[in-house]
């Protein structure tokens, strides 16, 4: 009988998503004769057996675009599977479910493209003697055990573009710009586009900031003949005095709270202080939308095929990962839990400072 894989795409969607999807249909199906069941809409498919057998045209055309084509979501934790009964909304572990509907599909291996909280399930789901591997992805590029996600550095390429746009703008109009981006408690694409976009003032969630020492830099450069300001600030990003602004809590998803406002919060508080007119753009999910860049294509394509390497030598319980410029694999275990978040003190952060930028530290 022909070795059956499975495969999953969860929590948020990122460039490159149907990348990885490609290179793991492709990879199983031609070079292994393995047959191919995807999943869809993240484990909400294995808990409700919403399936798709796939054929190898499937995958033909999907390299570029972005999304995923089983769909994803990032709230469905198998072990905490929000479902309503006579309107009621509770949470059970299903796990056991899963376990079921693998068995009966004759999965050999599952294959989890994921972030945090997808992997973590997928950590629990082998910790259930489920054969699993794991392939990172997430914009925030937080995930602990790998030097990059996929995704990544699209959005990064995103936010530089948009930084590039309020430049001409914020000097036309002698302003400051404000550019609030994604990441949670990373600050990696506002540093990472800050730095690329060349931003006055980068405010990530790992160095609080005082607002007056902010508004002291926006200051100085008007003194220097400078009448514009640019600032990236990510969306979880707090004062030294105060708290991240929250927009709302989802009870369901892996991280319950959704930031948002802080740029407003920063706009206020600059125009306030300086007198100096500020906007604010909030770049929201078109950093997870769109096609991805040559970067995010490779490393997904990388990630697919090492996943696919993975199963077949049955080397479950991993995640395939990125170290330096090789492609590795580290246990699920190391891979979930801990995030990767800025160094206060690293190199990125230190060449921003020598160049000008401001933390408002
Ligand atoms: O984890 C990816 C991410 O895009 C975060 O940067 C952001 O805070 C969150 O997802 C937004 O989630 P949602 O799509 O549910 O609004």
């Amino acid at each position: 009988m022909k070795k059956r894989i499975g495969v999953l795409t969860g929590g948020g969607d990122c460039p490159g998503l149907n990348a990885a999807l490609r290179a793991v249909v492709k990879t199983a199906m031609t070079k292994y004769d393995y047959e191919v069941i995807g999943f869809k809409d993240g484990y909400k498919g294995l808990v409700i057996n919403n399936f798709i057998r796939f054929k190898p045209g499937d995958v033909s055309g999907i390299l570029d675009k972005g999304g995923t084509i089983l769909g994803t979501s990032n709230r469905d934790n198998p072990f905490h599977f929000m479902m309503k009964k006579d309107g009621v909304t509770e949470y059970k572990d299903m796990s056991d479910r899963v376990v079921e509907n693998l068995h009966m599909h004759d999965i050999d291996c599952l294959v989890v493209i994921g972030g945090d909280g997808t992997l973590a399930a997928a950590r629990d789901l082998a910790r259930k003697g489920v054969n699993i591997v794991g392939v990172p992805k997430t914009i925030d590029n937080d995930l602990n055990a790998t030097d990059k996600t996929f995704g990544f550095m699209t959005a990064v390429e995103t936010a530089t573009e948009a930084i590039d746009k309020l430049h001409s703008t914020a000097e036309s109009h002698h302003r400051v710009m404000i550019l609030e981006v994604m990441g949670r408690n990373a600050g990696w694409i506002a540093l990472e586009a800050g730095i690329a976009g060349g931003a006055d003032v980068i405010v990530i969630p790992e160095i609080p900031y005082d607002i007056h020492k902010i508004a002291r830099s926006v200051l100085q450069r008007k003194n220097e003949g400078k009448s514009f300001s640019i600032i990236v600030v990510a969306e979880g990003s707090r004062p030294i005095d105060g708290e991240p602004v929250i927009k709302k809590s989802e009870e369901e998803s892996h991280d319950s709270v959704r930031f948002g406002g802080i740029g407003n919060k920063l706009a206020y508080d600059i125009e306030r202080l300086t007198g100096i007119e500020t906007r604010v753009t909030v770049l929201g999910h078109l950093q997870r939308g769109g096609r991805p860049i040559p970067y995010d294509r490779i490393l997904s394509t990388r990630y697919g095929v090492a996943a696919v390497e993975l199963a077949h030598r049955e080397e479950y319980g991993k995640m395939v990962s990125l170290k330096g410029n090789e492609i590795v694999s580290v246990s699920l275990d190391e891979a979930v839990g801990t995030l990767k978040t800025v160094p206060p003190d690293g190199e990125l952060v230190r060449i921003a400072k020598s160049v000008g930028v401001s933390f408002g530290d």
